[in-house]
């Protein structure tokens, strides 16, 4: 038994009598923040011996001070540690995980430190920890135990690998200081602010299994000026930890740090945790799929009156996993009925929406895009673990029920694997899409002083932000100004915000300084402008999940589309993917702009580049599916003969084909101001 209090002193006078040896000058990279706790605790930037021995000072020798000053100039001194370790973690991924402590993915931050005594009882406190949303770190040779006994460690996971020692412990802390100064408006120097935030705000526990040197201990300790309660698993006695056994830890702690979980296991045979929501399942990961182009598939989320919605249950017509091959793809429809006293048929699509977050949920299901464009897998582990299609079915009902319980009475799921059944379903649910499109249809960008953001795709595309208007349906086709409405309505803390338009800035681009505004601060402060109607300048960010590019073709002084089914080479040169693949994550791109099809029916399509008769080249394909509503709305405008000068693949696949075909027809285009 290591007694706490003397281990620390020990510690601390170590501590002291270390720090002078320090030769190197040190920097972590991608940071704004120097030392960020030291930075936090004095606005001092500590850089080399004299500044640390000064912070060190100041801090009244605070352990944890000398604990980050050492390994700081221990990593520059012998350089990163390897995979998987991470060392510490730069301001970007900070970035990207504040934003899911504040939409509530995260409930909270774990330290887990020192060596297990059981393999087993270490990897169930991290899964436990994974499914109450926890995002935990990990410090020491609980890291090796951990992936030699086959648990997956990664942010994708949320069990992340600090370094191979517990003093890496040291950027748990220097992560709680950043977020307080990144999102919590903590003035770097202004310590009691700093030490305020993380007791009331940092929902964070320590773990520590045994084994812990004097330096150790009393790093650990000193994370209790941050308010994190310290839970010890044996060979502690004595100090302020708090003894506790391996199968009730992780409840302890969250309880003594008031972190309230109300996840309710659900009984499937894979984890289901917003920790999984990030992880991929790649093609030689998988045991079958559905969609993506490989096979028919869609979702649809209706509504009916309570008597004809069976609470919880679960359906499957067709196919089960057991005669599916290895390896295939194949048809599914996934169809969820939903009654509740407050959910109105508006909600609908808001809900639909819901599915991609909660099928990336399961710990061996995978789910991209939305409608009738979904993309689905199953991995080789989960199925071996014995999960059916049945068990989507089980996990959407339950989340659906759990998420929503204001709104919703009674869920059930339908699961349609049977071809021809999946083929009739889906016809009735695109009647039903497009009966949610034209009930917006007809509002105008002018009507309206309020846009709606939406910013779920902050998950993958961390500055990423999706403004959406009546007449801009968004980029993925799947959020309209009506949807965003009601998303905030339901959830006013949630990822769609109301957007106030503010003073016209550029009205044929569609700038407004306060969409302007809103975006610098979504963005975090990676964009500053963003123009609604242009795809030349200061286009919208885009994401991952939009229906098609629309590109400048300046040799042509025109723009094209390319919707994402189309495979072939576009006159750019390039295909879809790979366009795709240059545009993206977030970025803003001038010349591209990642839209819906619909938006291609928009009378502020384009506004910014002179309007639709800039439009010169889409595949033949959209061509015909947007045919009907399209003309309708050229002659309207007085364009009768334009849809025929719009060139698709069978007019020209090559730049030098689409001149030659442009000039043919006369396009307007070719008339108008030079583009660039
Ligand atoms: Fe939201 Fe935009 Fe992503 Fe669609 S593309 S889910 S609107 S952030
Ligand atoms: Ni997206």
């Amino acid at each position: 038994m290591t007694d706490v209090d003397l281990a620390k002193k020990r510690g601390e006078e170590h501590l002291k009598d270390t720090l002078p040896a320090i030769r190197k000058t040190f920097a972590y990279e991608d940071t704004a923040y120097h030392l960020p706790i030291s930075f936090a605790l004095t606005g001092i930037a500590v850089h080399d011996l004299n500044t640390a021995r000064d912070v060190f000072s100041k801090t009244g020798n605070n352990p944890i001070v000398a604990s980050e000053c050492l390994l700081a100039e221990k990593t520059a001194t012998s350089g990163k540690e390897n995979a998987p370790y991470t060392g510490f973690i730069g301001d970007t991924i900070i970035r990207k995980l504040g934003y899911s402590l504040v939409d509530g993915s995260i409930l909270g931050l774990a330290l887990v430190i020192g060596t297990p005594d059981s393999p087993g009882a270490a990897a169930a406190i991290c899964r436990e920890l994974q499914e109450k949303y926890m995002l935990t770190f990990l410090a020491g040779p609980v890291i090796p135990i951990l992936s030699d006994n086959g648990v997956k460690l990664g942010l994708e996971y949320r069990l992340i690998p600090l370094g191979s020692t517990p003093a890496y412990g040291i950027h748990f802390v220097d992560i709680i200081a950043r977020v307080a100064m990144m999102f919590g408006g903590v003035t770097p120097g202004d310590a009691s602010r700093l030490l305020a935030y993380a007791a009331e705000r940092a929902k964070a526990i320590v773990i520590v299994f045994p084994g812990l040197s004097d330096d150790e201990i009393a790093l650990v300790d000193g994370m209790r000026v941050l308010g994190f309660p310290i839970l010890s698993l044996g060979d502690y006695s004595g100090g302020a930890w708090i003894p506790a056994e391996a199968d009730t830890i992780v409840r302890k702690g969250m309880e003594e740090k008031g972190i309230r979980v109300n996840v309710t296991a659900i009984p499937i045979p894979m984890g289901c945790s917003p920790a999984f929501e990030g992880k991929s399942i790649r093609k030689e990961e998988m045991y079958v799929e559905f969609g993506g182009g490989r096979s028919t598939a869609f979702e649809l989320l209706r509504m009916r009156p309570a008597d004809e919605v069976k609470d919880g249950q679960v359906k499957v017509i067709g196919p089960e996993i057991d005669s599916m091959k290895e390896g295939s793809a194949n048809p599914l429809g996934i169809v969820i009925e939903v009654a509740g006293k407050t959910m109105k048929k508006d909600y609908e699509p808001v809900l639909e929406r819901r599915i991609h977050n909660f099928v990336n949920y399961g710990e061996g299901s995978w789910h991209v895009a939305q409608r009738d464009l979904i993309w689905v897998r199953l991995s080789k582990e989960a199925v071996a673990k014995g999960v059916k299609i049945e068990h989507l079915g089980k996990l959407l009902a339950s989340k659906f029920r759990m998420d929503f319980p204001q709104l919703l009475d009674a869920v059930s799921v339908t699961l349609i694997t049977d071809p021809a059944k999946v083929a009739s379903a889906r016809a009735e649910a695109e009647r039903i899409y497009d009966e949610r499109d034209a009930r917006i249809k007809g509002m105008r960008d002018n009507d309206v002083n309020t846009y709606y953001s939406c910013t779920l795709c902050q998950t993958f595309a961390p500055n990423h932000v999706c403004v959406i208007t009546p007449e801009r349906p968004a980029l993925c086709g799947a959020i309209s100004w009506l949807d965003g409405k009601i998303a905030y309505e339901i959830s006013p803390s949630g990822a769609n915000q109301p957007v106030e338009k503010g003073a016209v800035l550029n009205a044929q681009n569609g700038e407004f300084d306060g969409v302007n505004r809103f975006v610098r601060k979504a963005s975090h402060g990676e964009i500053d402008r963003c123009s609604l109607y242009s795809v030349m300048e200061y286009p919208m960010t885009c994401c991952g999940c939009f229906e098609a590019i629309a590109l400048m073709l300046p040799e042509v002084n025109g723009i094209m589309v390319v919707n994402r089914e189309f495979k072939g080479l576009t006159p750019s040169g390039m295909s879809f993917s790979t366009l795709a693949g240059t545009i993206g994550g977030g970025a803003q791109t001038p010349g591209f702009a990642g839209i819906s099809k619909n938006y291609i029916l928009s009378d502020r399509f384009l506004q910014g580049e002179g309007g639709i008769e800039r439009l010169v080249w889409i595949p033949s394909q959209l061509k015909d599916e947007l045919k009907n509503r399209l003309v309708q709305k050229l002659v309207g405008k007085g364009l009768g003969n334009f849809f025929d000068k719009i060139a698709d693949e069978t007019k020209a696949t090559t730049i030098e084909e689409l001149m030659v075909y442009l000039e043919k027809v006369g396009h307007p285009a070719l008339a108008m101001k030079p583009l660039v």
